[in-house]
């Protein structure tokens, strides 16, 4: 039997994770599991305000893996993760920055309007932070973490590009500077790049309030989507632009029944449609996509051990493959320093 290809990807413990989550990248693992030998990080290490903020990462380190086994993943034929809990991250992340200059971090477009946001937020809500060394550098951290397992794919949202983009250059740099150790791996964009949040903003985002959470109770969703924003104000039979009311979006994304979601989309245009109707389609739509999802989860939150062991089981392979690495590196670089006499 060939070997198979090699995925790996992460997602921050910050929270439970939304919709934005699941159409954006969760979607795309869960078909690409069986294919792929598949590593699934829990990036801990880069979480903006870790140190601030302990209990909370760690709460959400059991949240994701929670949401992980809802959506199905499977967490034998997978490993899931815990990026700390992997200290070779941090030894490639050293060895890795000599490899990439400071400018094309400088340059990256995710990175600087985080760091943006986090120095200047705009949210109403949180407070001005200046920005900790190890934000300032995660990227090269995730460069380690996709190069950590030699991965070949890497299914993220699309604010993930330039750092797929900076693990590529790494790669290449490596390779021909040393030996040929590490795959130059490709990104792959989930079917809806960027969901937009229930307020109408650009980003599903936990910080902004706006998302629906994989976990949210039927009830839960529906008042969501009932105070979803829902374009510019119509009267009930005013027609109007799909492309303008969010809900329209939604359903595009989320509603399997694509030919009467045309439709609807030709009455609103002609004769309009009141958002109660759509609202209500929307609102069917989701709770039958997270039923399953939420019955899941449910189970594994009866049964706390079996998530544990998820983590525990897919650490220990994360390891195994980073030592494995480490190696080839150390050989690569010829870093033996002691076996010279
Ligand atoms: N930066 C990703 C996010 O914000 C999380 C992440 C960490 C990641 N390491 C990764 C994604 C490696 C893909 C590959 O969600």
């Amino acid at each position: 039997m060939t070997e198979r290809r090699r995925i790996l990807t992460g997602i921050r413990p910050t929270g439970s994770l939304h919709l934005g989550h699941y159409a954006g990248a969760l979607e795309n693992w869960v078909k690409l599991q069986r294919e792929y030998e598949c590593y699934f990080l829990i990036a801990d290490y880069q979480v903006s305000d870790y140190a601030d903020d302990i209990t909370r990462v760690r709460d959400a380190v059991w949240e994701v893996a929670l949401d992980w086994l809802g959506v199905g993943l499977d967490p034998e034929g997978s490993s899931y993760v815990i990026e700390s809990l992997v200290p070779e991250h941090a030894e490639l992340t050293t060895l890795l920055g000599w490899f990439l200059p400071v400018s094309m971090l400088e340059r990256n477009p995710t990175l600087k309007a985080e760091m943006e946001a986090m120095e200047h937020p705009e949210d109403g809500k949180s407070e001005a932070k200046s920005v900790p060394v190890a934000f300032y550098t995660y990227p090269v951290m995730q460069v380690a973490n996709i190069l950590m397992p030699r991965a070949h794919l890497v299914p993220v949202g699309e604010d993930q590009l330039p750092h797929i983009e900076l693990t590529r250059e790494t790669a290449r740099r490596f390779n021909r500077r040393f030996k040929d150790v590490f795959p130059e791996p490709e990104a792959l964009v989930g079917r809806v790049p960027r969901l937009l949040g229930t307020d109408g903003n650009a980003k599903m985002s936990k910080s902004r309030g706006n998302t629906i959470d994989l976990k949210d109770s039927a009830d839960t969703v529906a008042k969501k989507v009932k105070a979803m924003f829902a374009g510019p104000p119509r009267g009930l039979n005013e027609p109007g632009d799909p492309d303008e009311n969010p809900v329209f979006l939604y359903l595009r994304a989320f509603d399997p029944n694509t030919a009467e979601v045309a439709d609807l989309e030709d009455r609103y245009r002609t004769t309009g449609v009141g958002n109660k109707e759509l609202k209500d389609r929307l609102t069917l739509a989701l709770n039958t996509l997270l039923e399953p999802i939420r019955d899941r989860r449910a189970h594994y939150e009866a049964h706390m051990p079996q998530v544990r062991e998820a983590l525990e089981a897919g650490t220990k392979r994360g390891r195994t493959i980073a030592i494995e690495t480490m190696e080839m590196v150390r050989d690569a670089l010829d870093m033996n320093y002691l076996g010279r006499y």
